[in-house]
């Protein structure tokens, strides 16, 4: 039976999982795992989709890629080249942002918590800045007038596939509410500051159109009273990122053009209603993009049965993919090397770490597994690498970008040596 969840760039050859052309048995074998596999091509086809149906219904959509989904140079290199802005929150995403080419004007940071040096470090390298609280505004205008200001907005309408990645409520640490929104333009145009926008970011992993469009309707309401008080024209306003993907195979994806057409049909009717103008809008998406565009290559270290359960034992753990223990997610896995094996068994797969919550899948129905197998875990490309961590002194994994059957390893895989790096053993300790 056909699997619907092997669809371009994935394909089985033969009972083999093949990736962009490029045999997954080879990847594995070339390069070692846990493996993070990208597809260039999927990139840039997820781009194309999203770009064209949002400026099929609006000509000045700017689209920022929200960085912190996957930071690895090459990716950020092939949205840059699609026309993507970046969406960023540390100094360190806006260092690689700059590294991978982006100018300082196609790149937004948009911190919480924002500290002193990391805000010294935002205002020398002149990135347009979204201001999260009153306090980062006024440590910001005690060291300069930025040419251009934006103020995220708290919505109180959130949404998200788990609590933790909804972030817009009243209770919400992000953005603040229209009366602090109006105090900071008021302060920034008192100031002297020429270009304004306004933003929101509601949550992540949401397959709805409705969500984005309450908590639009509450965006542009506050950016019409500051308008109107203020005189104050928007450039661009953002929504923020947030679209989801399927991860399991009953769901289905976000039909993007619906999605668009009603979201900016809305977001037209109010700036219309509001009398805002013509702004440009702009979007965050960074799981919509990457997602779907990766999977985590992994190899069975140990098949064990108890009188209770069936674990299969992976070389990849939760510090390799953190998104089942921390959010429950599901990710579906495939049996690479024998894609066509019948389904059989209901096992837990489980990763090297020394804690019962390194669960990658729980009671998953797969092939008969044998140690020496290679799964391949889906839809990985997105919150992936970028949350992958040390835990348990495990070098982190490698990353490779794959295209038209052609390989080239865009991330080394971390080594013992990797462990002690800046480390320095207090000078009572040594000798
Ligand atoms: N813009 C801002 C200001 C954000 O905070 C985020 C994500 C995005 C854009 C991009 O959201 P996306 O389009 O990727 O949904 N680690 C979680 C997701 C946390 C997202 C945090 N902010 C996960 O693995 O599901």
């Amino acid at each position: 039976m056909p699997n619907s969840m092997i669809k371009k760039p994935l394909e089985n050859v033969n009972g083999v999982l093949y990736i962009a052309g490029v045999s997954a048995l080879k990847l594995a074998e070339e390069y070692g795992t846990p493996l993070y596999v990208i597809s260039e091509n999927k990139i840039r086809e997820n781009y194309r989709r999203l770009a064209t149906a949002f400026t099929r219904n609006y000509d000045k959509v700017r689209i920022l890629y929200s960085a912190k989904a996957n930071t690895n140079l090459s990716v950020l290199k092939i949205l840059k080249s699609e026309g993507a802005g970046i969406d960023t929150v540390s100094a360190g995403e806006v260092f690689l942002a700059l590294e991978a080419g982006f100018k300082p004007n196609q790149i937004l940071y948009t911190g919480t918590s924002v500290s002193d040096e990391e805000l010294d470090y935002i205002l020398e390298k002149g990135v347009v800045i979204n201001v999260d609280s009153l306090s980062q505004f006024r440590k910001m205008l005690k060291k300069t007038v930025p040419q251009t200001l934006s103020v995220r907005i708290n919505t109180e309408f959130g949404a998200g596939h788990h609590e933790y990645t909804v972030t817009a409520s009243k209770t919400s640490k992000f953005g603040v509410d229209g009366k602090t929104a109006m105090e900071i333009y008021r302060m920034a145009k008192n100031a002297g500051v020429e270009k304004f926008g306004i933003h929101m970011h509601i949550g992540s992993g949401i397959m709805q159109v409705d969500p984005f469009i309450k908590a639009t309707e509450k965006l542009l309401e506050t950016a019409s009273i500051i308008h109107k008080q203020l005189g104050i024209a928007f450039n661009f306003i953002d929504l923020g990122g947030g679209i989801g993907v399927p991860y399991k195979p009953e769901e289905t994806e976000v039909d993007i053009e619906n999605f668009a057409k009603r979201l900016v049909d809305f977001f037209k009717e109010k700036i219309e209603e509001y009398g805002l103008g013509q702004p440009e809008l702009w979007l965050e998406p960074g799981r919509y993009l990457v997602a779907e565009a990766c999977v985590l290559l992994t190899k069975v270290n140990m098949v064990k049965e108890t009188p209770y359960k069936k674990f299969v034992g992976v070389d990849a753990g939760f510090n390799t993919l953190i998104r089942p223990a921390m959010y429950g997610s599901y990710h579906y896995i495939v049996l690479a090397n024998r894609l066509d094996a019948p389904l059989a068994e209901n096992y837990d797969v489980v990763g090297p770490l020394c804690e019962s919550g390194d669960v990658l899948a729980r009671d998953r129905q797969l092939p008969k597994i044998s140690e020496g197998d290679l799964l391949a875990i889906l839809n990985t490309g997105a919150y992936g690498y970028a949350m992958s961590s040390q835990y348990n002194s495990r070098p982190r994994a490698a990353e490779v970008l794959v295209r038209d059957g052609c390989r080239e390893l865009i991330r080394e895989r971390e080594t013992l040596q990797d462990l002690v790096r800046g480390q320095k053993i207090a000078s009572w300790l040594k000798g």
